[in-house]
Order: C-alpha cells, then sequence, then structure tokens
C-alpha cells in the first residue's frame, strides 16, 4: 500500500501494509494531513484499475484540487472526490432534512463498492473532526463510529482518516478512537529555536513492522517527501 507513493516512507515501513486498515492521520493545521493522504492515495492509484474515494468536509473540491496542483500533485481519472456539496445533493434526492452525514457517506461507500466492486480499495475521510461538527444528533456517536469503522473493514478498504490534535493530547476526540483503529500516524510540527519542521512518526500500525521515530517531512518537486529521523 505504501510502497512507491511517497518517496522516503520506506524509511518508516519496513513491511508494506494490508487492507483492511482504518488509519488516523492525526495533527495540528497546516503540518499536512491532507497533503499526505491526497499525496499517497494519487500515487497509489495512478496507473492502476483501482478506485478511491476521498470525502472533504473541511474545503471544496476545486480548492483542494487547487491546492493540491500547487504542491506538484496533481488528480487521477480513477480516484473521486466528493465534498459537502454532493452530500447536500444526496440530502435532496432523498427528499428528507436529515443531516446524517455518517448514513451519507455510508450510503456513498455501498454505492462505489456495487459499481466498482473489488477495485474500489482505497478511502479518505478529512476530517472527522469536521463529520462529528456537522452532525446534529450526536448521541450514540461512540457506537455508530464503531460501526461505520466495521463498514470500512468490512469493505476491505485501506483508509485513512484524518483527525485534528494538538501535539500533546491523545488519538481521540470521542475518548476511544485511537483504540479502534488499526493505525495511527501522527504528522506535526516540531518547535525548536524559532524554526519549525514538520514530521511524521508513527505511533501504531497493526501487523507491520515500522520505525517509531519521528521523520521530517518536507514539501519536495512533486509532493511530500519523507527524509532521516529527527536528533532531539
Ligand atoms: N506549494 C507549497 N509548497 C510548500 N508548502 C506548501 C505549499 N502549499 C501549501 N503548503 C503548506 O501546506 C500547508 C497545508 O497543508 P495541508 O495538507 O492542507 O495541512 P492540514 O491538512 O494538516 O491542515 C500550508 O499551511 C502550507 O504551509
Ligand atoms: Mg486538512
Amino acid at each position: 500500500m505504501f510502497k512507491d507513493t511517497i518517496p522516503g516512507l520506506e524509511r518508516i515501513f519496513k513491511t508494506d501494509t494490508d487492507s483492511p486498515k482504518v488509519v488516523l492521520v492525526t495533527g495540528p493545521p497546516g503540518s499536512l494531513k491532507t497533503s499526505f493522504c491526497y499525496d499517497i492515495m494519487t500515487k497509489a492509484l495512478r496507473g492502476t484499475d483501482d478506485f478511491g474515494l476521498y470525502v472533504t468536509l473541511e474545503e471544496e473540491k476545486d480548492s483542494q484540487i487547487k491546492n493540491m496542483d500547487d504542491l506538484g500533485v496533481s488528480l487521477v481519472d480513477n480516484m473521486h472526490i466528493s465534498d459537502i456539496t454532493d452530500l447536500r445533493e444526496i440530502d435532496d434526492i432523498i427528499e428528507e432534512e436529515t443531516t446524517d452525514y455518517v448514513e451519507f457517506i455510508e450510503d456513498m461507500l455501498r454505492h462505489f463498492r456495487e459499481e466498482k466492486g473489488d477495485n474500489f480499495t482505497i478511502f479518505t475521510l478529512d476530517s472527522l473532526g469536521a463529520l462529528y461538527s456537522l452532525m446534529e444528533d450526536t448521541e450514540n456517536m461512540r457506537k455508530r463510529m464503531f460501526s461505520f469503522f466495521k463498514l470500512l473493514r468490512d469493505f476491505d478498504l485501506y483508509c485513512f482518516v484524518v483527525m485534528e490534535r494538538s501535539s500533546d493530547s491523545e488519538a481521540n476526540l470521542l475518548g476511544d478512537e485511537g483504540f479502534l483503529v488499526d493505525g495511527v500516524i501522527n504528522i506535526s510540527i516540531d518547535r525548536k529555536k524559532g524554526k519549525l519542521t514538520r514530521y511524521i512518526q508513527v505511533e501504531k500500525m497493526r501487523s507491520c513492522h515500522h520505525d517509531m521515530e519521528k521523520h521530517a517531512l518536507e514539501v519536495g518537486e512533486t509532493g511530500l517527501k519523507v527524509l532521516g529521523p529527527l536528533f532531539e
């Protein structure tokens, strides 16, 4: 999954990781979480028959595509981006006043599973915090997220779930996301002597041999690149 995508990732992942997997991508604003997921997805999909779905609730589709183009990462035909406007359209189609965005996303996943079959392999939700704040009925959210993550695994998808997180906090919003997922990749910003360095660190990844160091993360000519470990 990670092999031959972002250059330098092999410094962190010693063995490749298979689906199904739900991986949290956490970190503060501007740390490159969106760029990381988008970059991996486009690179993993390019030149294959696979299909990927990117659901962005934080940004409009066009603005996201433009930002990623500026980063040197272009969209591929076999990746579909859905933004909040698309989700609201489903609302119109079913002619029901509902703001159950979890259900919308589940319906969309089922739709693409039917349409693309086993070729539907990768999914990103950007972000979990945005999803929670859009939900009006937040009763039973922990239970609902448990079954949402279960659906992702049942569909045998490789999933990135973006989650905002400040540098000193745990990987949880409702209290248990970090425990429910198969992996946690933290992308954050190191502040030292007035200098900011972005880094990536794998905190958890089931059934995968990986490094635990903080590795510098930079924007290169055609997307991101992972450099060597940071020295404390
Ligand atoms: N062309 C570029 N070259 C270098 N850095 C860029 C470029 N475009 C955006 N960035 C950096 O990427 C950041 C946004 O990355 P993004 O992936 O959206 O972060 P996040 O999703 O974690 O909030 C910007 O704050 C900016 O610092
Ligand atoms: Mg983002």
